[in-house]
This record gives C-alpha cells, structure tokens and sequence, in this order.
C-alpha cells in the first residue's frame, strides 16, 4: 500500500473520509498501564525518550491497543532547548524544570551544532517505528513553537503568568528575536530530521500561542511559524504540517491562512459551527474534543462527538482532542470514542 492510501494523508491532502481518521494528543502516556509499566522500568521520563527502542514502544503501546490512524512519536518539546544546550530536567512530581535564559547574551550561546547529532536517539525512534507501522498508520513527527518553547525557557518551566518571558517580549525586541530566531531554526531542523527518519506529517505545538499580546501576535506566532513552514517546504515540498495555535479564538483564521500550515488543530473554545464556515473552507481541520468529556465519558461525551461530525464530518476532518488526553482517563473511554467515530 502506498502512502497515499493511509487515511491522515488523504485528509492532510485535502480529501473528506468517513468516518474521519482519529488520533489524540498525548496518547501516549499515565493513562495507559502498559506506559506507566515502561516508564517504571527505565526510570526518568527523559531516560525513556533518550532510549529508542522504548521511545519506539511507548509510541506504538496507544496504536496497538486503539488501532489509531496516527502514532505520534514519543518525546518531548523540551528535548530541542536541552540539545541546544540548556540545562533541563525533571523534577519527580512537579513536570519539567529548566536553567532559565534571560538575556540576549544567553540566547546567542544556544547552540545549533550538534543539536541533530545530539537529538539522534529521537531520529532512531522515529525510524523504528515507522518500519513497524501497519499499512493504514501514519507516523507524525513534532516539535514546539519558537514562542510556546521560549516561555518554557525563560520562565525555567510552567508558569502562572508568563511575567518574565512578556515582559522580554515586550522591552527587549531584538533581543528576544535572537532567542525566536535560534528557535526557528533548531525546530526546522529537527523537524527535517525527524521527516527524513520516516515521519510522514509533523505538527507545531503553539500550546501557548493564546497568551501573546494581540499586538505581538504576528511577530511571536505567525511570522516564526511561516518561517519554520518555508524552511521545512525548501526541502520537503510535499511534507504535511498541522498547527497547533492553542486559545487564539477567532485568530485562528488568519494563523490558517497566513502560515502555511497545510491543516488546523483546534482546542474546544472553537465552536464547531466557527470552524466548518471559517477554517474548514480553508483547508482540514483536526479537533476538537474537551480532554474534560473523555474523562468523564458517558452521556456528555456522545453527545460532543457527534456535535464535532455533524458539523465537520462533511469535509476534511481529523478527528483528535483539543488539547492532550488528561493522566486520569480511563482508557476504556478512549476505546469508546474510537468505536462512536467508526460507527457513527
Ligand atoms: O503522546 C504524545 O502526544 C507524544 C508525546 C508528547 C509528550 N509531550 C510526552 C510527555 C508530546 C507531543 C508532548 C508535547 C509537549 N510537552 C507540550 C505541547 C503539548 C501540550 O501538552 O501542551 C508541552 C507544553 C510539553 C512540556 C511538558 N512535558 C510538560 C509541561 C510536562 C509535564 C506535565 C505533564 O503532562 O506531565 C511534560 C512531561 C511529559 N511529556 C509527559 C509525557 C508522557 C509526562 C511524563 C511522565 O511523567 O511520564
């Protein structure tokens, strides 16, 4: 079968499938037994992304046990700021922790030599997988947004309020863009990498596009985006890119049209009826299920479900959560909604 029969890449080039391919974000992950069981055989979480071969089957575990169109490789955002030297790790309990960067000296010392040589475990993953697909799954390779990682990087990991990385923006134009700009090319070339691996679509997760002052939002969104989109176009022409603009509500339709992205992933403050007359005309749309409905599954859920269909079902849809699949969901959820999207 040729790569052109698997359903993601029909819909990624354009095509209505019914039912829709389904995948969801974070689908790997604590809510599965099977990860939480890898995870405690190899330590760290970045241990496990470091190690190929058990990269490799934590991204296969979802797709054995759900039969998803889609494996996302298993990894993380942050693994591109620590290849570019910063320092990152993970603290038992308490998610991600980085050295944080604050000055233009400090992102002028991020290093993009050797970032693919030291990402190669990930690039070895990838390429494991994608020999042990099935004919109908297709392997999708991502990486964060310049802005999303830079919040990361300069607030030193989550935050409340994004005081810090704001206030840079804002103050200190050319300096940040130095940080934007290093980032641009770090996630194009690990983006490149991961393709040339065997990944056959990638996405760029902008999880935190929503907080950028609207007057900023061309210069820390759209521009660094389009940049990233161009550059990986140069070299893969037809390679299929999703973005992933999480909170911009109805700035959607211009990241849609003004980036290149070949498809749009919505988060659930998109109504339905928003994206089948505004994004959808514009090319496929993924989306767009509140994390918060499959976890608690039942009545609300269905309904949800056949909401997102009725509305988007007529065009190219992929079917996928807003936002990551939540540590607490009970898998038999996930196996529910697979079945309500095939049967519908
Ligand atoms: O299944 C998949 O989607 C592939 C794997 C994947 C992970 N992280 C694994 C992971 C992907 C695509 C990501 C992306 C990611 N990582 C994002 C963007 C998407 C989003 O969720 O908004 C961000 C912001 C990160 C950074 C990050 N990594 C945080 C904030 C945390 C801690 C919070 C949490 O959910 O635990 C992580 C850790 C992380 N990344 C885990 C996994 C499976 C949990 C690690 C563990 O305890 O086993």
């Amino acid at each position: 079968m040729t790569l052109a029969t698997k359903p993601l890449l029909r819909v990624l080039r354009g095509e209505s499938l019914k039912p829709p391919p389904v995948w969801l974000m974070r689908q790997a992950g604590r809510y599965l037994p099977e990860y939480r069981a890898l995870r405690e055989k190899l330590g760290g979480f970045l241990d496990l992304c470091y190690a190929p071969d058990s990269a490799a089957a934590a991204t296969l575990q979802p797709v054995e046990r759900f039969g998803f169109d889609a494996a996302i490789l298993f990894s993380d955002i942050l693994l591109v700021p620590q290849a570019l030297g910063q320092k990152l790790w993970f603290a038992p309990g308490e998610g991600p922790r980085l050295a944080p960067i604050r000055s233009a000296n400090e992102a002028a010392a991020l290093r993009l030599e050797g970032l693919t040589k030291h990402l190669e475990p990930v690039y070895r993953a990838a390429a494991l997988v994608a020999k042990a697909l099935g004919p109908e799954t297709a392997l999708i390779g991502f990486a964060g947004a310049p802005w999303t990682l830079a919040t990361y990087m300069v607030e030193g990991g989550p935050s409340q309020d994004f005081a810090r990385v704001k206030a840079w923006a804002a103050e200190d134009a050319a300096g940040f863009d130095l940080l934007i700009d290093r980032l641009v090319e770090a996630v194009s070339l690990h983006l490149a990498a991961q393709t040339e691996a065997g990944a056959e679509a990638v996405q760029i997760f902008d999880t935190w596009a929503g907080i950028v002052p609207v007057a900023q939002f061309e210069r820390l969104v759209l521009q660094p985006t389009r940049r990233i989109v161009e550059r990986l176009r140069d070299t893969h022409p037809h390679l299929p890119v999703i973005g992933f603009p999480r909170g911009i509500g109805p700035l959607a339709r211009r990241y849609f049209a003004e980036t290149g992205v070949t498809a749009l992933s919505i988060d659930a403050s998109i109504t339905v009826d928003f994206a089948a007359e505004h994004l959808q005309p514009l090319g496929p749309v993924q989306g767009n299920l509140d994390p918060r409905l499959l976890l608690a599954g039942g009545e609300a859920l269905e309904h949800a479900v056949a909401a997102i269909l009725a509305a988007l079902g007529k065009g190219p849809l992929i079917f996928n959560l807003g936002h990551g699949v939540l540590p607490e969901t009970p898998p038999a959820h996930v196996e529910h909604l697979v079945a309500l999207i095939r049967h519908a």
